[in-house]
């Protein structure tokens, strides 16, 4: 059996893969750790199985089941961000390194972690009494950070295999550290890159400027014609099936001890803004945006070139929130960024990847038996009932095509870093993710469902 040390020391072999997805020259790194990932499950006492997909695989993991006892999914991610940019680690990404009690390295807390202290709870479990008190399923697939495009095809493919009452992923946050977190919602995402095309060619803006229309530039008056200045987004119908917050939760979300001040010191942003009526976790927990990702285009390098560019773009996303569907806000954005556009350059809209948003009940059996697992693993502390504004886009496929609700107990704490330089996940959240794994399957093991 793992003892905490040796648990560390795998969750840093398994970090060690720079499993990116989103980059190709990465795909045997991805690959093999699929392959390490199923060959510790299986050292655990699990049946394990790797499955190919037109992209990464998936891992599959399951304990012998037992008839009439409830079955769990565990649903994680083995792939991570990249690692760029690689000049501001303090350590190497892929090298994990333990500094005051925290783990630095991609995949730290996103997700290679917190996947792993279920893990971890699973052989410990195991080897201590030889048995679960649930049927378990491991699924950890590799592609969730570039939006799990073969997972929904997968999970119809294995709908039956894949039968289970209820799924548990950790894959969110705490509000603080040390306050357990149910988080019952997630906001959606659209993906769309915006192409503005002029000139065949970069023009000298001397001999050209005021008669050629600068790609640039409208891409500029593209991105700013999205929002008032009341932070607002200004797309027709944008905010037209937004369903309003509930009294409750804005009173529960009250009650959370994170807020601007947090946000100011954490993320180093001057002020923060946003819609006026609006906290600012209803901001993110409960309210759509339009974000720019990435703009490109033109001359980057020192100095000044005197050109008008042949063509400039942006990359967007849209967080969503209930009852926004995903393709309808990228046809309205569409329509929006056309509307606008002048003539004399050409505008090319691409969508890409989507995901619906997702929202649960946290007072419903198995939401309870969630709270009751966080209570007693952090006693004395009452538990934060949240949602979150990052997307995992598959816990809305797991409603419509299996039917099935998540439990969200996410153990990264706001500062996780997340996507950025020197992702970081502290040891002793790692630790307690191994006893919520623990008192999770003890607790969902007691709920009966009609
Ligand atoms: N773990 C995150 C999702 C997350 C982060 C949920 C913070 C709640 C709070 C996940 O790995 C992720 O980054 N998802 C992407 C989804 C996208 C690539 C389709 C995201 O939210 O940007
Ligand atoms: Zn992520």
């Amino acid at each position: 059996m793992a003892n905490p040390s040796q648990a560390l020391g795998l969750l840093c072999d398994f970090i060690r893969f720079p499993s990116v997805s989103t980059d190709p020259s990465r795909a045997s790194q991805v690959a093999a750790c699929a392959h390490w990932l199923a060959a510790h499950l299986q050292s655990i006492g699990l049946s394990s199985e790797v499955h190919p997909t037109p992209g990464h695989p998936v891992v599959v993991g399951r304990n012998a089941h037992v008839a009439g006892r409830p079955t769990v999914l565990i649903y994680g991610h083995y792939d991570v961000q990249p690692e760029d940019p690689v000049g501001l680690w303090q350590s190497p990404p892929f090298e994990p390194q333990i500094r005051d009690g925290i783990l630095f390295a991609r995949g730290s807390a996103d997700n290679k972690g917190q996947i792993f202290a279920h893990i971890q709870g699973v052989a410990q479990t195991l080897a201590a009494q030889g048995t679960l008190p649930v049927n378990l399923i491991f699924l950890i697939e590799g592609e969730e950070e570039i939006g799990s495009p073969n997972l929904e095809s997968f999970l119809q493919a294995h709908r039956e295999a894949l039968r289970c009452d209820i799924i548990a992923v950790s894959d969110t946050s705490m509000v603080a550290p040390g306050v357990p977190t149910l988080t019952y919602g997630l906001r959606g995402i659209a993906a769309m890159e915006v192409r503005v095309k002029g000139p065949t060619m970069d023009l000298h803006s001397g001999i050209y400027g005021g008669a050629v229309r600068n790609p640039a530039v409208v891409l500029a008056q593209l991105l700013g014609s999205l929002h008032g200045k009341d932070g607002r987004v200004l797309v027709d119908g944008f905010y037209e099936k937004v369903l309003p917050l509930e009294v409750w939760e804005r009173e529960a979300w009250a009650q959370v001890p994170f807020g601007e001040k947090e946000i100011e010191a954490i993320t180093g942003a001057a002020a923060v803004g946003g819609e006026a009526e609006y906290t600012a976790l209803e901001r993110i927990w409960g309210r759509p945006t339009a974000e720019v990702n990435g703009i490109g285009g033109g001359f980057q390098g020192e100095g000044t070139k005197t050109i008008i560019p042949k063509e400039a773009f942006a990359k967007l996303t849209f967080r969503l929130v209930p009852d926004q569907a995903p393709e309808v806000i990228l046809a309205a954005a569409e329509r929006h960024l056309r509307a606008v556009c002048p003539p004399g350059v050409t505008l090319e809209v691409v969508p890409g990847h989507s995901g619906e948003p997702y929202v649960s009940d946290p007072h419903s059996a198995h939401g309870k038996a969630a709270q009751q697992a966080l209570a007693r693993v952090f006693p004395g502390r009452s538990v934060a009932l949240t949602r979150e504004g990052g997307s995992i886009p598959i816990v809305n496929t797991f409603q419509r095509v299996l039917g099935v609700e998540t439990l969200l107990l996410g153990l990264a704490l706001p500062d996780c870093r997340a996507h950025a330089p020197n992702e970081n996940f502290p040891v002793a959240n790692f630790e307690a993710g191994i006893r919520l794994n623990q008192t999770l399957l003890e607790e969902l093991a007691k709920v009966t469902v009609p």
